[in-house]
Protein backbone atom coordinates (compact mmCIF):
# COMPACT_ATOMS: atom_id res chain seq x y z
CA UNK A 1 0.00 0.00 0.00
CA UNK A 2 1.23 3.76 -0.64
CA UNK A 3 0.11 6.18 1.80
CA UNK A 4 -0.21 10.06 1.27
CA UNK A 5 -0.81 12.71 3.65
CA UNK A 6 -2.80 15.78 2.37
CA UNK A 7 -3.51 18.87 3.90
CA UNK A 8 -5.59 20.70 1.63
CA UNK A 9 -2.64 22.55 0.11
CA UNK A 10 -1.73 22.95 -3.75
CA UNK A 11 1.55 20.92 -2.85
CA UNK A 12 -0.61 18.05 -0.64
CA UNK A 13 -2.64 17.56 -3.72
CA UNK A 14 0.13 17.35 -5.97
CA UNK A 15 1.77 14.74 -3.46
CA UNK A 16 -1.94 12.89 -3.95
CA UNK A 17 -1.38 13.24 -7.79
CA UNK A 18 2.19 11.86 -7.78
CA UNK A 19 1.12 9.15 -5.12
CA UNK A 20 -1.71 7.88 -7.38
CA UNK A 21 0.54 7.71 -10.57
CA UNK A 22 3.16 5.48 -8.62
CA UNK A 23 0.32 3.57 -7.15
CA UNK A 24 -0.49 2.37 -10.82
CA UNK A 25 2.97 2.11 -11.72
CA UNK A 26 3.87 -0.24 -8.45
CA UNK A 27 0.15 -1.63 -9.06
CA UNK A 28 -0.74 -1.37 -5.20
CA UNK A 29 -3.88 0.48 -3.59
CA UNK A 30 -2.91 3.96 -2.58
CA UNK A 31 -4.35 5.69 0.75
CA UNK A 32 -5.29 9.24 1.39
CA UNK A 33 -5.00 10.71 4.63
CA UNK A 34 -5.50 13.82 6.63
CA UNK A 35 -4.73 14.05 10.00
CA UNK A 36 -6.80 16.02 12.63
CA UNK A 37 -7.03 16.54 16.22
CA UNK A 38 -8.86 12.90 17.82
CA UNK A 39 -10.88 14.89 20.23
CA UNK A 40 -12.74 16.61 16.81
CA UNK A 41 -12.63 13.59 15.05
CA UNK A 42 -14.38 11.41 17.27
CA UNK A 43 -16.58 13.48 19.20
CA UNK A 44 -19.83 12.52 19.79
CA UNK A 45 -23.33 14.29 20.17
CA UNK A 46 -22.99 15.24 23.70
CA UNK A 47 -20.08 16.50 23.72
CA UNK A 48 -19.51 19.97 24.10
CA UNK A 49 -18.07 21.19 21.43
CA UNK A 50 -19.95 19.22 18.61
CA UNK A 51 -20.41 21.66 16.36
CA UNK A 52 -17.12 22.86 15.97
CA UNK A 53 -15.83 19.01 15.66
CA UNK A 54 -18.33 19.02 13.17
CA UNK A 55 -17.48 21.15 10.93
CA UNK A 56 -13.87 20.82 11.29
CA UNK A 57 -14.61 16.66 10.08
CA UNK A 58 -16.66 18.45 7.01
CA UNK A 59 -13.31 20.39 6.20
CA UNK A 60 -11.49 17.23 6.77
CA UNK A 61 -14.17 14.94 4.13
CA UNK A 62 -13.72 17.84 1.63
CA UNK A 63 -9.90 17.87 1.93
CA UNK A 64 -9.61 14.28 1.47
CA UNK A 65 -12.37 14.10 -1.61
CA UNK A 66 -10.31 16.43 -3.46
CA UNK A 67 -7.35 14.25 -2.96
CA UNK A 68 -9.93 11.13 -3.82
CA UNK A 69 -10.77 12.87 -6.86
CA UNK A 70 -7.47 14.50 -8.15
CA UNK A 71 -5.92 10.55 -7.49
CA UNK A 72 -8.90 8.99 -9.92
CA UNK A 73 -8.21 11.52 -12.48
CA UNK A 74 -4.25 10.42 -12.19
CA UNK A 75 -4.53 6.84 -11.93
CA UNK A 76 -7.91 5.55 -12.98
CA UNK A 77 -7.04 1.77 -12.56
CA UNK A 78 -5.88 2.27 -8.61
CA UNK A 79 -7.75 1.31 -5.94
CA UNK A 80 -8.09 4.04 -3.74
CA UNK A 81 -9.56 4.81 -0.35
CA UNK A 82 -9.22 7.71 2.57
CA UNK A 83 -9.07 7.70 6.29
CA UNK A 84 -8.97 10.51 8.88
CA UNK A 85 -6.04 9.94 10.86
CA UNK A 86 -6.14 11.12 14.63
CA UNK A 87 -3.55 13.24 16.43
CA UNK A 88 -0.74 15.31 15.60
CA UNK A 89 -0.23 15.36 11.60
CA UNK A 90 3.79 13.94 11.84
CA UNK A 91 2.70 11.42 14.48
CA UNK A 92 -0.04 10.22 12.59
CA UNK A 93 1.61 9.53 9.58
CA UNK A 94 4.75 8.10 11.69
CA UNK A 95 1.96 5.93 13.11
CA UNK A 96 0.33 4.23 9.82
CA UNK A 97 4.28 4.11 8.10
CA UNK A 98 5.05 0.60 9.00
CA UNK A 99 1.75 -0.38 7.00
CA UNK A 100 3.22 1.57 3.80
CA UNK A 101 5.70 0.59 1.63
CA UNK A 102 6.08 3.86 0.98
CA UNK A 103 4.81 7.31 2.18
CA UNK A 104 4.55 10.32 -0.12
CA UNK A 105 4.38 14.24 1.77
CA UNK A 106 4.46 17.19 -0.17
CA UNK A 107 7.35 19.80 1.00
CA UNK A 108 5.11 22.27 2.22
CA UNK A 109 1.57 22.51 3.22
CA UNK A 110 -1.02 25.15 4.15
CA UNK A 111 0.67 26.51 7.55
CA UNK A 112 4.02 27.66 7.41
CA UNK A 113 6.27 30.82 6.56
CA UNK A 114 6.72 30.58 2.47
CA UNK A 115 10.43 31.25 3.29
CA UNK A 116 10.93 28.07 4.86
CA UNK A 117 11.94 25.49 2.79
CA UNK A 118 10.42 22.64 4.09
CA UNK A 119 7.60 22.22 6.46
CA UNK A 120 7.68 20.70 9.46
CA UNK A 121 5.60 17.59 8.71
CA UNK A 122 7.63 16.88 5.64
CA UNK A 123 10.90 16.96 7.97
CA UNK A 124 9.25 15.24 10.93
CA UNK A 125 8.76 12.18 8.47
CA UNK A 126 11.41 11.71 6.37
CA UNK A 127 14.34 9.66 7.78
CA UNK A 128 12.16 9.14 10.97
CA UNK A 129 9.24 6.92 9.12
CA UNK A 130 9.67 3.13 9.03
CA UNK A 131 9.32 3.07 5.31
CA UNK A 132 10.34 4.93 2.40
CA UNK A 133 9.54 8.43 2.14
CA UNK A 134 8.67 10.18 -1.01
CA UNK A 135 8.62 14.28 -0.94
CA UNK A 136 7.09 15.98 -3.76
CA UNK A 137 8.20 19.60 -4.60
CA UNK A 138 6.04 21.86 -6.88
CA UNK A 139 8.21 21.82 -10.10
CA UNK A 140 8.07 23.64 -13.46
CA UNK A 141 7.57 21.72 -16.38
CA UNK A 142 7.47 18.07 -17.15
CA UNK A 143 10.62 16.01 -16.14
CA UNK A 144 12.74 14.39 -18.68
CA UNK A 145 12.49 10.83 -18.21
CA UNK A 146 15.12 10.06 -15.55
CA UNK A 147 15.87 8.46 -12.58
CA UNK A 148 18.65 10.03 -10.39
CA UNK A 149 20.83 7.90 -7.91
CA UNK A 150 23.11 8.88 -5.17
CA UNK A 151 25.50 6.19 -4.10
CA UNK A 152 28.67 6.75 -1.63
CA UNK A 153 30.08 3.00 -1.59
CA UNK A 154 28.39 2.25 1.83
CA UNK A 155 26.15 -0.45 2.47
CA UNK A 156 23.55 1.82 2.26
CA UNK A 157 23.98 2.09 -1.47
CA UNK A 158 22.63 -1.21 -2.35
CA UNK A 159 18.92 0.05 -0.56
CA UNK A 160 19.19 2.93 -3.47
CA UNK A 161 20.02 1.43 -6.07
CA UNK A 162 17.25 -1.34 -5.41
CA UNK A 163 14.68 1.22 -5.01
CA UNK A 164 16.35 3.11 -8.59
CA UNK A 165 16.94 0.24 -10.44
CA UNK A 166 13.07 -0.48 -9.63
CA UNK A 167 12.17 3.04 -10.70
CA UNK A 168 13.74 3.39 -13.51
CA UNK A 169 12.32 -0.44 -14.81
CA UNK A 170 8.59 0.46 -14.38
CA UNK A 171 8.88 3.85 -15.52
CA UNK A 172 11.14 2.23 -19.06
CA UNK A 173 13.53 5.48 -18.16
CA UNK A 174 17.89 5.36 -17.92
CA UNK A 175 18.88 5.41 -14.50
CA UNK A 176 21.82 7.95 -14.02
CA UNK A 177 24.00 7.09 -10.88
CA UNK A 178 26.06 9.81 -9.24
CA UNK A 179 29.30 8.98 -7.25
CA UNK A 180 30.35 12.43 -5.88
CA UNK A 181 33.61 12.41 -3.82
CA UNK A 182 35.61 15.40 -2.81
CA UNK A 183 38.91 15.02 -0.71
CA UNK A 184 40.89 18.05 -0.01
CA UNK A 185 43.20 17.15 1.86
CA UNK A 186 44.82 15.21 -1.00
CA UNK A 187 47.31 17.44 -3.26
CA UNK A 188 48.32 17.60 -6.67
CA UNK A 189 46.86 16.79 -9.77
CA UNK A 190 48.30 12.48 -10.11
CA UNK A 191 46.75 12.22 -6.22
CA UNK A 192 43.38 13.46 -7.79
CA UNK A 193 43.89 11.26 -10.69
CA UNK A 194 45.02 7.98 -8.90
CA UNK A 195 41.57 9.17 -6.82
CA UNK A 196 39.48 9.02 -9.28
CA UNK A 197 40.17 5.65 -10.78
CA UNK A 198 39.32 4.80 -7.43
CA UNK A 199 36.28 5.84 -7.10
CA UNK A 200 35.25 4.68 -10.81
CA UNK A 201 36.12 1.25 -9.66
CA UNK A 202 34.35 1.35 -6.26
CA UNK A 203 31.20 2.40 -8.49
CA UNK A 204 31.67 -0.26 -11.17
CA UNK A 205 31.71 -2.90 -8.35
CA UNK A 206 28.88 -1.45 -6.71
CA UNK A 207 26.74 -1.53 -9.93
CA UNK A 208 27.93 -5.14 -11.22
CA UNK A 209 25.33 -6.57 -9.54
CA UNK A 210 22.54 -4.16 -10.06
CA UNK A 211 23.00 -4.15 -13.59
CA UNK A 212 22.76 -7.94 -13.96
CA UNK A 213 19.24 -7.90 -12.76
CA UNK A 214 17.53 -5.22 -14.27
CA UNK A 215 19.28 -5.55 -18.17
CA UNK A 216 16.63 -3.59 -19.57
CA UNK A 217 17.87 -0.64 -17.37
CA UNK A 218 19.97 1.75 -19.32
CA UNK A 219 22.64 3.38 -16.74
CA UNK A 220 25.11 5.94 -16.85
CA UNK A 221 27.19 6.46 -14.13
CA UNK A 222 29.14 9.89 -13.30
CA UNK A 223 31.83 9.82 -10.53
CA UNK A 224 32.21 13.48 -10.40
CA UNK A 225 35.04 15.16 -8.41
CA UNK A 226 32.34 17.86 -6.30
CA UNK A 227 30.35 17.96 -3.01
CA UNK A 228 27.39 15.40 -3.14
CA UNK A 229 24.79 17.89 -2.47
CA UNK A 230 25.69 20.02 -5.41
CA UNK A 231 26.39 17.08 -7.72
CA UNK A 232 22.88 15.82 -7.06
CA UNK A 233 21.62 18.75 -7.06
CA UNK A 234 23.17 19.55 -10.69
CA UNK A 235 22.32 15.64 -11.85
CA UNK A 236 18.93 16.11 -10.40
CA UNK A 237 17.52 19.45 -12.34
CA UNK A 238 14.68 18.21 -14.28
CA UNK A 239 14.79 14.25 -13.36
CA UNK A 240 11.66 12.02 -12.61
CA UNK A 241 12.55 11.35 -9.00
CA UNK A 242 16.17 11.61 -6.88
CA UNK A 243 17.14 8.46 -4.73
CA UNK A 244 18.97 8.57 -1.86
CA UNK A 245 19.77 7.01 1.61
CA UNK A 246 18.63 8.01 5.21
CA UNK A 247 22.71 7.84 6.33
CA UNK A 248 25.38 6.95 4.40
CA UNK A 249 28.94 6.63 5.12
CA UNK A 250 29.59 9.40 7.35
CA UNK A 251 26.83 7.67 9.81
CA UNK A 252 26.87 9.44 13.01
CA UNK A 253 25.26 7.27 15.37
CA UNK A 254 22.18 8.66 16.59
CA UNK A 255 21.61 10.97 13.65
CA UNK A 256 18.36 9.46 11.76
CA UNK A 257 19.36 11.97 8.35
CA UNK A 258 22.75 11.72 6.63
CA UNK A 259 23.79 15.46 5.99
CA UNK A 260 23.77 15.03 2.56
CA UNK A 261 20.22 13.27 2.46
CA UNK A 262 18.89 16.81 5.29
CA UNK A 263 20.64 19.48 3.03
CA UNK A 264 18.52 18.02 0.04
CA UNK A 265 15.36 17.48 1.44
CA UNK A 266 15.80 21.20 1.62
CA UNK A 267 17.62 21.63 -1.92
CA UNK A 268 16.55 18.49 -4.02
CA UNK A 269 14.98 20.45 -7.66
CA UNK A 270 12.19 17.95 -7.44
CA UNK A 271 11.04 15.00 -6.31
CA UNK A 272 12.77 13.47 -3.57
CA UNK A 273 12.74 9.73 -2.36
CA UNK A 274 14.70 9.19 1.14
CA UNK A 275 15.48 5.13 1.14
CA UNK A 276 14.93 4.07 4.27
CA UNK A 277 18.51 2.78 5.53
CA UNK A 278 17.80 -0.92 7.50
CA UNK A 279 19.89 -0.81 10.78
CA UNK A 280 20.23 -4.53 10.18
CA UNK A 281 22.86 -3.26 7.23
CA UNK A 282 24.58 -2.21 10.60
CA UNK A 283 24.32 1.34 9.65
N1 LIG B 1 -2.94 17.39 8.67
C1 LIG B 1 -2.24 16.68 7.75
N2 LIG B 1 -2.65 15.43 7.41
C2 LIG B 1 -1.99 14.73 6.51
N3 LIG B 1 -0.91 15.16 5.85
C3 LIG B 1 -0.44 16.38 6.15
C4 LIG B 1 -1.07 17.20 7.12
N4 LIG B 1 -0.37 18.35 7.22
C5 LIG B 1 0.65 18.25 6.34
N5 LIG B 1 0.61 17.08 5.67
C6 LIG B 1 1.53 16.61 4.61
O1 LIG B 1 2.80 17.22 4.79
C7 LIG B 1 3.14 18.03 3.65
C8 LIG B 1 3.95 19.21 4.14
O2 LIG B 1 3.18 20.04 4.98
P1 LIG B 1 3.79 20.77 6.25
O3 LIG B 1 2.72 20.86 7.27
O4 LIG B 1 5.07 20.10 6.59
O5 LIG B 1 4.15 22.21 5.64
P2 LIG B 1 3.55 23.65 6.03
O6 LIG B 1 2.11 23.49 6.33
O7 LIG B 1 3.96 24.53 4.89
O8 LIG B 1 4.38 24.07 7.28
P3 LIG B 1 4.05 23.92 8.86
O9 LIG B 1 2.80 23.10 9.04
O10 LIG B 1 5.26 23.24 9.39
O11 LIG B 1 3.89 25.30 9.35
C9 LIG B 1 1.80 18.36 3.03
O12 LIG B 1 1.93 18.71 1.66
C10 LIG B 1 1.07 17.05 3.23
O13 LIG B 1 1.53 16.10 2.30
MG1 LIG C 1 1.31 22.24 7.88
Amino acid sequence: MIVVGVDGSRIGLQAAGWAAREAALRKRPLRIVHAMPAWARDATENDRYVGVARWMQDGANAVLNTAVEHARQEAPTVEVDQEILPGDPRAALLKIAPEAELLVVGSHGLGGFRGLLLGSVALGVAGHAACDVVVVREVPGRPRGEIVAGVDGSAAGDGVLAFAFAEAELRGVPLRVVHAWNRHDLGGILAASADEDNEQRLVKEVLAGWRGRHPDVEVFCEVVHDHPVAALRHAAEGADLLVVGSRGHGAVAGLVLGSVSQALLHHAPGPLAIVRTRREAGL
